[in-house]
């Protein structure tokens, strides 16, 4: 009987660890958003010329950046306005429309590039720039500045 118990608190607190996890869309889009500038700041070294070139890499970043735009709407729920410390402007939900529509043009910036399949430098810079492009292009109306 008080063995049933105790697994089945265990169960119940193990269980509910991962749903509280998974069910935080403002640390979700957070971390998506730190891969995308994980990726621009890899993308911006071989620009400015502080890497080397790589093929494989210049995919990786494009493919980074297209993934994330590819979830990414569907984590402003109502009710993840505030809290967590977020910088989601309170536009994202009084101009939905407006949002997706910025969003759709990263995704199919990103998707242009990864299949232009840049193979030089020169090739690259045209793709990461136009895929960059959108990172401001979002920033300046669905994003607060906060300190
Ligand atoms: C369609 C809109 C959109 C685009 C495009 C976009 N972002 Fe963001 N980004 C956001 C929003 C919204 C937040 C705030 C998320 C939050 O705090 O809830 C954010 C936050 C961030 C953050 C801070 C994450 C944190 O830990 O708080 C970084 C870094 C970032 N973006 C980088 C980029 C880069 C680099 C690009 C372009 C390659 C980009 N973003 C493109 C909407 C966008």
């Amino acid at each position: 009987m008080k063995r049933t118990f105790v697994a089945a608190a265990l169960l119940a607190a193990f269980s509910i660890g991962p749903v509280i996890a998974a069910d935080d869309p403002i640390a979700t889009r957070k971390a998506i958003m730190q891969n995308v500038g994980a990726a621009t700041g890899a993308g911006a070294g071989m620009v400015k010329g502080e890497t080397e070139f790589n093929a494989v890499t210049a995919a990786l970043v494009l493919r980074t950046m297209n993934t994330a735009a590819l979830g990414f709407g569907e984590l402003f729920p109502e009710g993840s306005e505030s809290g967590g410390k977020t910088t989601a402007a309170p536009s994202i939900w009084d101009d939905r429309a407006g949002f997706e529509m910025v969003l759709a043009k990263f995704q199919s910036d990103t998707a242009a590039g990864i299949a232009a399949k840049p193979a030089d430098l020169d090739a690259f810079k045209a793709v990461f720039g136009a895929a960059t492009a959108n990172c401001a292009a979002c920033h300046k109306d669905y994003r607060v500045k906060k300190e």
